[in-house]
């Protein structure tokens, strides 16, 4: 079963994806959450993960990511995600506490278990680059890494720039080039997973689980501001990657090198490929069968408390 750390910044789709992660368990093993920077401060994101564990009734620990970028200043996705980042469902109070300092914790995981750890970043890159650069024998050590970010068909923070990668890209450029195997789910895949009403019905009308009430309070956020602020109804961005590794068939690849433009003005933080590069070392994601992601989503569903 393939171990994975799983980096985040909840944030609406990353809750889904952890509710992926604890309905979809016999697929994999989850080792442990970080909590980063991203969609709020890493403090409401932090205390979003331990109320996620918490209500997810997931055996885990939840570290502590990243404050800040690594060089330019820090933007959070307020008018997406809300104040608390997570806005939308009340959590009871929180009985989990944080357990501890992710980077060390991540870069000793990986590096007592080499080849075995998969390394999953959909918040900023920003811990997994500093892993990176922190030790040399952490990427040796990697099994792989699977991100959310980038975008080849247009931003959804700049015209070109996709938020995860735009929050950090100086991080991001030294993950792409880490020369580890990476699969990226990038916006030209994650567009094709949205959310619908027929979706949200089925919801709806299934049994009253502790879950049930959270989705649908997340979620009726999320489509109001996603409405107001993108397009229709919210994309499943970061639950990709936890579909992914339960099911690999729902997703087709293309072999690329990603570059990442830290430099322009117009395009910072926007991802191009290099698809005629001889290191291509990136397999991303260009299609997703919607339909079996769904399926694989309520399977998760019925499983939850
Ligand atoms: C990414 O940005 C965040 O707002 C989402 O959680 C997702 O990880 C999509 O661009
Ligand atoms: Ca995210």
């Amino acid at each position: 079963m393939e171990r994975f750390i799983f980096d985040c910044d909840p944030g609406h789709d990353d809750a889904v994806a952890l509710a992926m992660a604890k309905g979809l368990s016999e697929y994999f093993k989850l080792e442990a959450v970080i909590a980063t920077f991203g969609n709020q401060t890493r403090e409401k994101t932090l205390t979003n993960a331990l109320n996620l564990v918490q209500a997810l009734e997931l055996d885990v620990p939840v570290y502590e990511g990243s404050t800040e970028p690594l060089l330019r200043e820090r933007v959070v996705a307020a008018n997406i995600h809300g104040e608390n980042g997570l806005a939308g469902p009340v959590f009871p109070p929180c009985r989990i506490k944080s357990a501890g300092n992710g980077i060390r914790y991540a870069l000793d995981t990986v590096i007592n278990n080499p080849g075995e750890i998969t390394f999953v970043s959909v918040g900023p890159y920003t811990d997994l680059a500093v892993c990176i650069k922190s030790d040399p024998r952490f990427a040796k050590s990697l099994k792989r890494i699977i991100v959310m970010g980038g975008s080849t068909c247009g931003g959804n923070v700049t015209n070109t720039a996709e938020f995860n990668v735009y929050a950090d890209p100086e991080a991001a450029k030294i993950v792409f080039d880490s020369g580890v195997e990476i699969y990226q789910f990038g916006l030209d895949t994650t567009l094709q997973v949205m959310l619908n009403e027929d979706i949200l019905n089925r919801v709806r009308n299934s049994e009253e689980t502790t879950y049930k009430k959270i989705f649908l309070a997340s979620m009726e956020y999320y489509v109001k501001s996603c409405k107001e602020f993108i397009h229709d109804y919210p994309a499943m961005h970061d639950p990709c990657t936890i579909a992914f590794l339960a099911d690999p068939s729902i997703f087709e690849f293309r072999k690329v090198r990603v570059a990442v433009d830290c430099k322009s003005q117009l395009n910072y933080g926007a991802t191009v490929d290099l698809r005629e590069a001889e290191n291509k070392n990136v397999y991303k994601a260009v299609k997703a069968d919607s339909e079996k992601f769904w399926n694989l989503f309520f399977k998760a569903l019925e499983r939850l408390p």
